[in-house]
């Protein structure tokens, strides 16, 4: 059976080459950072290098980057640690958020009182800017923004330096979660003026189990987890060496490839489009993700012109056909809730009709893209 794997969103296949040094780490160097012998200064130098590599990368001071074990950490320790430590009693955040950060605002509603505001999304799935605006000149609570740089369901961008800038002007904080970004799109965090941004590796062909808050200097914000003093005090726990040397390759290879893969992924998601467009009548793309000004060139989020019984068949059907998609519908079975994103944005008809996430990396081929069209299009048209 065929296996084309279009999930790159959820996760992405590891590089070669980041597996080679991740197994050279755990090999020949398994000592504890914080040891103080041979072995552990080993792995300690290890780390500060990738750290160091890391910062470089985006232009940062290394003492601004924290390891954690993945961007959901990432986002829980930042806007939890702002409530705690930095006075903040309100979030402006937004309903297509993922639920790293909607289920943490949400537990500080409830057992802190933080106030949350909702920016309202706008048909073509963009924040409403103006709304925000309004939103911030509210200055009677300490504010944090929590906005995601790239949606990774829709694949929606955020003008990331807008928003920082506008937040700046009224005093708010801002955290960005750019775990769909950061690896994919070129960013200076010395000129995007983010307080803060959660990364995760496992989205740029890295390991899972890893990745970074960037917390800008002298944000004053500390530890939610408590032990030994790692990460200067901010993370407490052994560190996760071999997940963090192959995280900085993997981040480093990014970078080192970008505008090459991005172009080439762009292309394919193009052929893509085309092929569902000129095969699937009715087919429609959520969130506006066919507008590549305003999308991102990593995924395709479509609806289907076909009713519910038939629905329920979709996802079985791709997987039998060995296409691993993901699921970007509303409730389609009794069990499952469905998107939160798309219960944001599509109308109540369209709802009801299923919707498929198809999500991209360099290892894709326009072969295996023009395979899904044909799997689709039969179970579509039939
Ligand atoms: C936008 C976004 N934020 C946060 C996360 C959570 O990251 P992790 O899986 O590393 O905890 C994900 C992963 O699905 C994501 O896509």
């Amino acid at each position: 059976m065929r296996k084309i794997y279009l999930d790159s969103a959820a996760t992405t296949q590891v590089r070669p080459e980041v597996i080679k040094v991740m197994t050279d780490v755990l090999t020949n160097e398994f000592g504890n950072p914080s040891s103080t012998h041979n072995y552990g200064r080993s792995a300690k130098s290890l780390l500060e290098s990738s750290r160091k590599a890391i910062a470089a990368q985006l232009n940062v001071a290394p003492g601004e980057i924290v390891f954690t074990s993945g961007g959901t950490e990432a986002d829980n320790l930042v806007i939890n640690s702002c409530v705690r430590d930095l006075g903040v009693t309100r979030i402006i955040s937004s309903a297509i958020e993922h639920h790293a950060v909607l289920h943490t605002l949400e537990e500080l509603a409830t057992d802190r009182g933080v106030k949350i505001d909702q920016v309202a999304i706008k048909s073509c799935s963009n924040i409403d800017y103006a709304h925000l605006e309004q939103l911030l000149s509210d200055k009677q609570h300490k504010t944090l923004v929590s906005l995601m740089h790239v949606n990774n369901e829709i694949g929606t961008v955020l003008d990331i330096d807008r928003v920082a800038n506008m937040c700046k002007e009224h005093d708010a904080l801002f955290h960005s979660d750019t775990v769909q970004s950061i690896g994919h799109y070129d960013v200076d965090l010395s000129t995007t003026l983010v307080d803060f941004a959660a990364v995760a590796a496992h989205k740029f062909h890295g390991p899972k189990g890893a990745g970074f808050a960037f917390i800008r200097k002298n944000t004053g914000l500390k530890s939610l987890i408590f032990g030994g003093s790692q990460e200067r005090g901010m993370r407490a726990g052994t560190e996760s060496t071999h997940n963090i040397v192959g995280m900085a390759e993997a981040l480093r290879i990014s970078y080192e490839n970008l505008e090459e893969e991005q172009a080439y992924i762009l292309s394919i998601k193009k052929h893509f489009i085309e092929g569902l467009k000129d095969n699937i009548e009715g087919i429609s793309f959520n969130g506006s993700c066919e507008n590549h000004e305003n999308s991102t060139y990593t995924l395709v989020n479509v609806c289907l012109p076909i009713p519910p019984e038939k629905a329920l068949m979709l996802q079985f059907q791709m997987d039998l056909m060995g296409v691993a998609c993901s699921k970007g519908s509303a409730c389609q079975s009794g069990s499952d809730k469905g998107s939160h994103v798309l219960s944001a944005l599509l109308s109540e008809e369209d709802l009801k009709k299923p919707s498929l996430r198809f999500s991209f990396s360099s290892f894709n081929t326009k072969e295996e893209l023009d395979y899904v069209v044909s799997v689709l299009a039969d179970f579509v048209n039939s």
